[in-house]
């Protein structure tokens, strides 16, 4: 066994010396071993030295020896002994408490204006709950944040930032086995990708579209009750919450029987369209229900006021392929399009009558634009009817001139025995 030990150290040694000499040749790697000329863990740990170099630690003067003890001036393996303070990687039940032994102190995360909440918040959570009771496969705190390379959450890089946090989630949320073992569906991530917020995150890049964390929270994240699910959504979508606790269906959100997710879905929402006013109502409401009918009249009510809308664009849309000046107008179908996206919200009430106050404004604004558009064809046909008289005058012109030099200059060709007409001399005449 010594000897086996003893083969070790010279392997680890061989090691740390190779890399030293390498370190000493490279520029980059003089300059770590200047700033920190100690450091023996860089010289040996050079991967996790070029992760952890950018990370937000590193930047704050954290070195490794502040997380895993140990000696920075010995070049050999005896740097990571446990007399010189060394105290090896935290295993992933101790991960929580390692990284909250500095972010859950106030007197350290004050200066740099850190809230200290988050392993509090942590253990109210799923995972915090799984946690505690011993189960290893639950998110710790590197799952979320990363290793060594851990960046400030508002960095586009950091695997917290809105557009990478479903990634971040679905590394186990996607994964069928470890789900299936905790009794819950793989397909979350799947299905928020089919999401008008994924969507909306993926093409504009717009930062404010929900993503997991916006609907779960991040360190509290837990299954949503019914009872919070309108809440959840009322914090991009406020004014609809107020529209559907004044419907019919009031009372029974307010119970916790129903909520947004009953016609939208939770994961896969997608844009939402006019049919979803019939389709949505199916798996509560059978046909020929006073229910039915409402969401039928609402529908007709608001379909008729977009056919209003678009044949009004249609009109506009080929007045400006034929270049005419429709500024104007555009804004005038921009401001009707305003009040659909309006009645859409609105329609979460089922009041048909409000509704219809709305759909009549829309009309009549959308009528008005199409009868602006037959006045100016009237004026445009008669613009092009302007340049006939001209056209006639300058013809008769033309036959007049034609006429005064004929009786003018008559037989002008006759008399050289040219044919009467061409202007040409006789062929004979050449031979
Ligand atoms: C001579 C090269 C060398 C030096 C110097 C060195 N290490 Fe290591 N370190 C290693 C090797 C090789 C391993 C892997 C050992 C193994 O797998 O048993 C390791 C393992 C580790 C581990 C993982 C231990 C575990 O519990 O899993 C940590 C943490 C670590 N080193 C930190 C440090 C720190 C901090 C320093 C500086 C104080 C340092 N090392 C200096 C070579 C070195
Ligand atoms: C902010 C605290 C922190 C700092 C600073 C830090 N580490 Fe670590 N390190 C950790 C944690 C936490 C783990 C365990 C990660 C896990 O298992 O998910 C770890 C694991 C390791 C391991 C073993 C696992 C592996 O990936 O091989 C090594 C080796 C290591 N660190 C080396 C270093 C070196 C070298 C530095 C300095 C460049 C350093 N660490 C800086 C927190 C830190
Ligand atoms: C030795 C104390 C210490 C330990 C241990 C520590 N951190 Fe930090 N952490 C800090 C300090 C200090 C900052 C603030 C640095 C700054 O703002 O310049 C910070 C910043 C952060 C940030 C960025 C916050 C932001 O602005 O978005 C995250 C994320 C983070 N730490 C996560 C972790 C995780 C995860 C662990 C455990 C693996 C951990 N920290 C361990 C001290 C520590
Ligand atoms: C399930 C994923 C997840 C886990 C687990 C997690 N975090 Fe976070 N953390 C996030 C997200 C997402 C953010 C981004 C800001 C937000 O949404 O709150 C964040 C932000 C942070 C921040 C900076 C912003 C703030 O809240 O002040 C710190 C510091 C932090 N986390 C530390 C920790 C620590 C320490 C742990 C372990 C006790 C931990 N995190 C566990 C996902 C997680
Ligand atoms: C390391 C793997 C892992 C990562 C990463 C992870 N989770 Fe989880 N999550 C789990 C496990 C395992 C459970 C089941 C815990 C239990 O037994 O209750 C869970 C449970 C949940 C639950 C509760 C579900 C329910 O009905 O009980 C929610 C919500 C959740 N996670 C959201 C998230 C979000 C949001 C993220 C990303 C910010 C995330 N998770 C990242 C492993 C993970
Ligand atoms: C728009 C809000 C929203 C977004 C975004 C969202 N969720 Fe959910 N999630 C919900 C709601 C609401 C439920 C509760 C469904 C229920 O109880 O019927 C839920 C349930 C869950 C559950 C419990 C099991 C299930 O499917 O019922 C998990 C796990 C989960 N979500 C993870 C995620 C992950 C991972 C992401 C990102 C890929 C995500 N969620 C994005 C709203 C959201
Ligand atoms: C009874 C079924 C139903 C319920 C409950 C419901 N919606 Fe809707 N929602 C619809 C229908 C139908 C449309 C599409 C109307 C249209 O386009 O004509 C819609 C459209 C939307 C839109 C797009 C229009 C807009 O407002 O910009 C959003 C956002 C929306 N709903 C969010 C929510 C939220 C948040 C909740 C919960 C507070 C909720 N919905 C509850 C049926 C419902
Ligand atoms: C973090 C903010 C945020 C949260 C939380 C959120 N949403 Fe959204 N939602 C958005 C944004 C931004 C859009 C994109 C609007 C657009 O297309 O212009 C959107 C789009 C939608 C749409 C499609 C609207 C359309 O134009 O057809 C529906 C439906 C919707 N959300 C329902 C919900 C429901 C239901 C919840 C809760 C389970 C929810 N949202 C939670 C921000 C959020
Ligand atoms: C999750 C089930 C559910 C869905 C989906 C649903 N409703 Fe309802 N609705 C109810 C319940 C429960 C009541 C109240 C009990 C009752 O009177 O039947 C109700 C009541 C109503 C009422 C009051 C009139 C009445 O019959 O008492 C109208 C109108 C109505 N719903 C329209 C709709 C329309 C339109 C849709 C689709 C856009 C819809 N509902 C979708 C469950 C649902």
């Amino acid at each position: 066994m010594p000897t086996k030990a003893a083969n070790r150290a010279i392997v680890v040694r061989s090691v740390a010396v190779a890399a030293l000499a390498v370190a000493l040749c490279m520029p980059v790697g003089a300059q770590v071993s200047r700033q920190h000329e100690e450091s023996s863990c860089e010289v040996c740990h050079s991967k996790i030295t070029v992760a952890y170099q950018t990370s937000i630690h590193a930047g704050a003067g954290i070195d490794c020896v502040t997380c895993h003890g140990g000696n920075p001036t010995d070049l050999q393996a005896t740097a990571m002994a446990a007399h010189k303070g060394f105290r090896g990687s935290p295993s992933r039940r101790e991960i929580p408490g390692f990284c909250s032994s500095c972010h859950a102190d106030r007197a350290q995360m004050r200066q740099y204006g850190l809230s200290t909440h988050q392993f509090e918040d942590y253990q109210s959570s799923a995972h915090g709950q799984a946690w505690l009771r011993g189960d290893e496969s639950t998110a710790v705190c590197t799952d979320c944040h990363g290793q060594h390379r851990i960046l400030p959450h508002d960095d586009p890089n950091s695997m917290v930032f809105p557009m990478n946090v479903a990634d971040t989630c679905s590394r186990c949320h996607s994964d069928e086995k470890l789900m299936s073992k905790h009794g819950l569906p793989a397909n979350a991530y799947e299905e928020y990708q089919e999401s008008a917020h994924a969507q909306m995150l993926a093409s504009g890049g717009r930062q404010s579209a929900a993503t997991c964390t916006s609907c779960h929270g991040s360190h509290t994240a837990l299954p949503p009750g019914a009872n919070d699910i309108p809440n959840m959504c009322s914090q991009c979508h406020a004014q609809v919450k107020e529209l559907v606790s004044q419907s019919p269906h009031g009372e029974v959100v307010k119970k916790g029987e129903m909520s947004c997710e009953s016609c939208h879905g939770h994961h896969a929402i997608l844009h939402a369209t006019d049919e979803l006013l019939m389709t949505s109502c199916k798996p509560c409401h059978q046909a020929d229900t006073a229910a039915m009918g409402i969401g039928q009249q609402v529908y007709d009510l608001i379909t008729t006021a977009r056919q209003h809308h678009d044949s009004a664009d249609e009109i506009v849309q080929a007045m400006e392929q034929h270049g005419l000046y429709v500024e104007e107008l555009k804004g005038r179908i921009e401001e009707t399009n305003t009040s659909l996206q309006q009645l859409e919200r609105d329609q979460h009430a089922l009041q048909p009558r409000q509704i219809e106050q709305g759909t009549v404004a829309v009309e009549a604004l959308a009528d008005e634009v199409a009868s602006e558009f037959s006045e100016i064809e009237a004026r445009l046909s008669f613009r092009r009817l302007l340049p006939v008289p001209m056209w006639v005058y300058i013809g008769l012109m033309v036959l007049f001139i034609y006429w005064k030099r004929k009786q003018t200059e008559p037989h002008r060709f006759t008399d050289t025995g040219a044919k009467p007409g061409t202007g040409r001399p006789p062929r004979e005449g050449l031979r």
